[in-house]
Order: structure tokens, then sequence, then C-alpha cells
């Protein structure tokens, strides 16, 4: 049986001064919590970082999907596995080495996810698809929330499902970016099965209501599976 969809808030839409009570609001309906880590170099914007994860972790039990849009991950990334995330994913633009980096953050405890920005073909990487727990297609250039879905990234979506079904590979196929109620079903028909989303859930008047409309949607699109 196909795993069911991943639905991730993710906390850059929502208030930071009541992180807690954010992240308490899907607890129970979100499959994963996704963190933007934004360093002001890889990315114009800058967010937080890992004492924020740290804190996090201690708060909920929901795992947490850390987003690194940093430089020089081969040295931060270690840190959020250690510090318990569920899935550190890097950016394929950012590192030399995405197969070593991925061994090292699951030797460090978490699962491993390389992200391929909006200008980034994803071929090269294909091969590295049996290294790697989740590979993360923006959907939008990264670095800001709140930005318009790109359906032109979803042939990405679909070159990676189908090397995921050829190799019988157990991999997470995440998108980010502009995923709201009217575009989560064409993502999932694409191949996706794991889903950010910051504005379509913490815009929401009732944000775990949100989440499990969103699942809905994804579960039945899924003409891939
Ligand atoms: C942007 C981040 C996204 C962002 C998505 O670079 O990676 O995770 O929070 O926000 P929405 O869902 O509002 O497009
Ligand atoms: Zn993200």
């Amino acid at each position: 049986m196909e795993p069911s969809p991943i639905i991730a808030p993710s906390i850059l839409a929502a208030d930071f001064a009541r992180l807690a009570d954010e992240v308490g609001a899907v607890e129970g309906s979100a499959d994963w919590v996704h963190v933007d880590v934004m360093d002001n170099h890889f990315v114009p914007n800058l967010t937080i970082g890992l004492p924020v994860v740290e804190s996090l972790r201690r708060t909920t039990e929901i795992p947490l999907d850390v987003h690194l849009m940093i430089t020089d991950p081969d040295r931060w990334a270690p840190g959020y596995a250690e510090a318990g995330a569920y899935n550190v994913t890097f950016h394929a633009e950012a590192c030399d080495d995405p197969v070593k980096l991925a061994r090292t953050l699951r030797d460090a405890g978490s699962r491993a996810g390389l992200a391929i920005d909006r200008d980034t073909p994803v071929e090269p990487y294909l091969e590295l698809l049996p290294h790697l727990d989740t590979v993360l297609i923006m959907t939008i250039k990264a670095g800001f929330g709140g930005q318009k879905f790109l359906p032109e990234m979803l042939d990405k979506v679909r070159d990676v499902r189908r090397r995921i079904t050829a190799k019988g590979l157990e991999v997470r196929l995440e998108v980010d970016g502009g995923i709201a109620a009217d575009t989560i079903e064409q993502a999932a028909e694409a191949g996706a099965d794991a889903f950010v989303a910051g504005t379509a859930v913490y815009g929401a008047e009732d944000p775990a209501e949100a989440v499990r409309k969103l699942r809905d949607l994804a579960a039945r699109a899924r003409a891939w599976a």
C-alpha cells in the first residue's frame, strides 16, 4: 500500500511570538511541522535557526521537517539532526557532495533530504535518490512565503516520481511553495506525496481543519499511486 500524504504546515506563516501555540494548533492533524531556516546568504531573507528548533523539539511531538536555505550546510546541517529534527533538508545548490552530507545526517539520527530550487534542473540528482529519504521540489523560488505556485515545476516532480517508481525506492517527494486547496491536487497528480503549506494553513481560520482538507484533496488526487 502506498503511504498516505504528508501535510507539513510551515511555521514561516505562523506568529513567531506564539510559536508553541501555533504548533499546538496543528497537533493531531499535521504529519510534520516544516521549519524554514534562512541565513540571508543563500536566500535574501533571514528567519530562525538552531535554538528555535531545539525549543520546538521540547514543545511538540510532531516530527520536525527542517528546510535549510543556507550556505555551507556541511557545517550546520548535522546540528539540526543532533537537535532531534526528524528530517533535515539541504539545498543542492549549496552542497558539493550531497551523498556525503546525507550519510552524515543519517548517522546523526535524522532523515536526509535534498531540495531543488526553481532554477535548478533535477536530472543531475536523480542518480542520488537511493541515498536520500526525501526530495523537496521548490514550486516557487526559495526565500519567501506567500508566493504564487509555479505549475511548470511539476515536470520535475514527475521525473522524480518516475525514478522512485522505477527503482522501487522509499523516498518521500515533497513540494514547497504556494501549496493550497487550489494547487495541491495537481502536485499530487504529478507524484508528490508530502506537501508544505504555510499561508494555506496559518492564514486559515482553523489551521487544523485546513490541514485535514489539504490531506483529503491530496489523497483523492493521487493518480500515480
Ligand atoms: C519558502 C519556504 C516555504 C514557505 C511556503 O522559501 O521554503 O516553506 O513557507 O510558504 P507558502 O505555503 O505560503 O507558499
Ligand atoms: Zn520550506
